[in-house]
């Protein structure tokens, strides 16, 4: 019996930042016992509650379903323990399959190495009970293998995601510094926004944010177009269960009032890519796009204002973005009175670029860069 099955307890990865958010949803999805710990979050749920979690969180980014937890003192240890396990009721030689592995603290010193190892235990394990072992396939494989040693302690999870839950499946273009799905999700979620006024993002880009608006008022669960979970590899997965789950979550859908998300950017590729995007997802003709620099629009009054100016990251960008941040801080002064912003700064001199006092700030990271969003209400 794999270690999940006796305590029904899960492991939610999310972005750093996104902790707290990410304990709501979980509960609001039905989990129980959820306890942040570090880079996610501990719950228990049922087998359905699993699915449900997969298939509804906007904010999670992988959930693991631990399958033994063992003393790890050498990468031999790891060899002779992970070769032990039942894979068999994993996986067939049929199917393939990937490993990841994140050591810490660990007198097995490589992440690579560890993966390596606990690969090769599993193909040996196959070769001793049925003289054949499946493939590895590092792009796509159909069933995620997760490996995590702290100290002298590992456990091996399996990906009940199949990947990372933020490639929702509609991002066919993209721009050069496009936001995260999860964090547009955070984004959104933080805004309140709940289509009582127009939801704004001035320099869209890609549509992300637009897209998670979206999603999120017209209550369409965030992996609608994922094809694959790793769940379904469980020994105890139940389609009919999870089918029932799925359409009792699609279930709820309503329509989008016209023009009640919009969104602009001055670059022609960006709007390209972001209607494209849009287009993925059924129902968004009333968004509307149109390519327009914001210090051409004529203002935006009483409505929610969501967006990521450039950060500039790269060395030569910086002062650019510092420029451009301190014009879009005069613009929401001088043309948006009456509406509220949020706006994801990449740095410390961004927020004070934009220049104006933020009545409250998240912490969020985008990868590892610490990100503040600021929420700013314009009179
Ligand atoms: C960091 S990207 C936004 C990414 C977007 N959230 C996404 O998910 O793809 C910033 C965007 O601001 C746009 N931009 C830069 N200057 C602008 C301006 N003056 N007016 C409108 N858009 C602008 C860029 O073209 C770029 O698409």
């Amino acid at each position: 019996m794999f270690a999940y099955q006796q305590d029904g307890r899960f492991f939610a990865q999310v972005a750093r930042g996104l902790e707290e958010l990410a304990r709501t949803e979980l509960e609001e999805l039905g989990a129980q016992k959820v306890e942040i710990s570090a880079s996610g979050l501990h719950f228990c749920h049922d087998a359905a509650g699993l699915y449900r979690v997969n298939y509804c969180s906007r904010l999670v980014s992988r959930v693991l379903a631990p399958l033994a937890a063992f003393p790890c003192f050498s990468e031999l240890a790891l060899y002779d323990a992970a070769r032990a396990l039942p894979w068999e009721e994993l996986l067939t030689p049929e199917k393939t399959f990937a490993v990841f592995a994140h050591v810490r603290e660990s007198r097995i010193t490589h992440s690579q190495f560890a993966a390596l190892r606990l690969k090769d235990a599993i193909a040996d394990h196959f070769r001793d009970h049925c003289g054949r072992r499946p493939d590895v396939d590092a792009a796509s494989p159909d069933v995620w293998i997760h490996l995590s040693v702290r100290g002298n302690q590992a456990i091996v999870s399996l990906d009940t995601s199949n990947g990372s839950l933020h490639r929702r499946g509609y991002r066919k273009q993209s721009v050069p510094a496009p936001l995260q799905e999860t964090l547009a999700a955070a984004m959104v979620r933080l805004s309140g926004w709940q289509g009582e006024r127009p939801l704004v993002d001035p320099l869209c880009g890609s549509g992300t944010v637009l897209a998670e608006a979206f999603m999120h008022y017209c209550r369409i669960p965030a992996a609608f177009k994922r094809e694959r979970f790793g769940f379904a590899a469980l020994p105890d997965f139940d389609l009919r269960s999870w089918e029932e789950m799925r359409r009792g979550c699609d279930a709820p859908r309503r329509e989008l009032p016209e023009g009640l998300i919009r969104g602009s950017d001055s670059d022609r590729q960006a709007v390209a890519a972001c209607r494209e995007n849009l287009r993925e997802i059924p129902g968004t003709r009333g968004v509307a796009v149109e390519r327009k620099d914001f210090r051409d629009l004529p203002g935006i009054a009483g409505a929610t204002i969501l967006c990521n100016p450039p950060y500039g990251v790269r060395v030569g960008e910086r002062e650019g973005a510092l420029a451009l941040a301190r014009e879009f801080g005069d613009f929401l002064k001088q043309r948006c009175s009456g509406s509220t912003a949020y706006v994801l700064c990449g740095s410390q001199e961004m927020v004070k670029a934009v220049g104006l006092k933020p009545a409250r700030r998240f912490i969020m990271y985008n990868g590892p860069l610490e990100c503040r969003l600021l929420k700013i209400e314009i009179y």
